[in-house]
C-alpha cells in the first residue's frame, strides 16, 4: 500500500489510535504470559497467590483500559479487523505510516537572541526545520547555531551580510557563501548545499554560476512586516498547503510566539520537515543551479 497525503487527517488519527491499541495489547499479553510462566514455576503457596493475583489484576486492568479506549474511539476502530489479524511486519509498518501533510518551516536572518527559545519549542513539538543563517548571525550566536545543528535541524546559507545577490558580483556572492561555510565548519557543522538568497532576489546568471540549490518560498508569513503574533498565525492558516515552504524569521520575538501557539494546533494535520526531507518525501531531487518555491507534490494513492 502506498500512502496518500491529501486531506487525510482522519486516516492519520485513526492509524495512531490503532497503533496505540496494538501497543497496549502487546504489552498486556507479554505481562500476562510472564506472570503465568513465573507463577507455574513458583514453589511457595503465598508466592503463587500473589502472582496469580498479579495475573488477575493484569487481566482486569487490560479489560478496563481496553473498554476505556474503545469508549473514546469511534466505531471504526472497534470494527477494524486489523485488530484481529495476525500481524506481519508489513502490516505493522502500514499502520504506523505517517499520513500527515508534509510542509517545511524555514527561518531566515538568524540566529538571533530568540533562536534558543525557538529551539526549545521545536524540541517540545518534536519537529525539524531549516535555518538559513547569515554569517553575522553565526558569528554572534555560535552556540544557538551549533545547537540547531545538533538538534537535527537543517542548516542552509542566507549570505554573510544579507546583501542582495543581485547587487554583488558572482565572485563576491561566492566569497560570502564561502565565509559562512567556513564559520559553520569551525563549529563542526556540516552545512547543506541549500542557499536562500536575501530578499529572494535571484536571476539566471547567479543560478548558472553558483553550485547550489536555491530555496525560495511559497508562503510568506510577513512576520518581518507585521511583527504581530496573530497576524502571523493567520497568514499561516490562510496559506499552508501540501508541499509548502514557509518563510519566517527567528530574529523576531513575535515569530517565536506564533510558532509556539500554532505548532500544537497544526501538528496532528501537518508533518513539519526540513526542506531536504520535504523534497525526498515527494521523490523530487533538489538540483543545483535551480531555484524552488515549493515542492512538486507527489500525489500518492492507495493501490
Ligand atoms: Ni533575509
Amino acid at each position: 500500500m502506498k500512502m496518500h497525503y491529501i486531506n487525510n487527517k482522519f486516516n492519520y488519527k485513526k492509524n495512531l489510535r490503532i497503533k496505540k491499541v496494538k501497543e497496549f495489547l502487546k504489552i498486556t499479553t507479554i505481562t500476562i504470559i510472564m506472570s503465568i510462566s513465573s507463577s507455574s514455576s513458583a514453589k511457595e503457596n503465598d508466592k503463587n497467590t500473589s502472582l496469580n493475583s498479579t495475573t488477575f489484576n493484569s487481566v482486569l486492568e487490560f479489560e478496563k483500559n481496553f473498554l476505556e479506549l474503545n469508549k473514546k474511539e469511534d466505531t471504526i476502530i472497534i470494527n477494524d479487523n486489523t485488530l484481529n489479524t495476525k500481524e506481519t511486519d508489513n502490516q505493522v509498518e502500514e499502520i504506523v505510516e505517517d499520513n500527515r501533510i508534509p510542509v517545511a518551516l524555514t527561518f531566515d536572518d538568524g540566529p538571533g537572541k530568540y533562536t534558543d527559545r525557538l529551539l526549545d519549542i521545536l524540541e517540545e513539538n518534536g519537529i525539524k526545520v531549516t535555518f538559513f543563517v547569515t554569517g553575522t548571525g553565526v558569528e554572534a550566536f555560535g552556540e544557538a547555531t551549533k545547537r540547531a545543528y545538533d538538534d537535527g535541524h537543517e542548516i542552509g546559507i542566507h549570505g554573510y551580510s544579507h546583501t542582495s545577490f543581485k547587487k554583488m558580483s558572482i565572485e563576491d556572492i561566492q566569497s560570502e557563501i564561502d565565509t559562512v561555510y567556513g564559520l559553520l565548519t569551525e563549529l563542526d557543522i556540516v552545512p547543506t548545499d541549500l542557499v536562500r538568497p536575501p530578499y529572494g532576489s535571484i536571476n539566471n546568471e547567479i543560478k548558472e554560476n553558483l553550485d547550489y540549490s536555491f530555496i525560495l518560498w511559497n508562503v510568506d508569513t510577513l512576520d518581518w512586516k507585521t511583527r504581530d503574533k496573530d497576524a502571523i498565525i493567520e497568514e499561516i492558516y490562510n496559506s499552508i498547503e501540501n508541499g509548502s515552504i514557509i518563510l519566517m524569521h527567528d530574529i523576531h520575538e513575535t515569530t517565536v510566539d506564533a510558532v509556539e501557539e500554532i505548532l500544537p494546533e497544526l501538528i496532528d494535520t501537518y508533518r513539519f520537515v526540513t526542506v531536504s526531507e520535504l523534497f525526498s518525501l515527494n521523490e523530487q531531487e533538489l538540483e543545483k543551479h535551480k531555484s524552488y518555491r515549493k515542492v512538486k507534490v507527489l500525489e500518492k494513492v492507495e493501490e
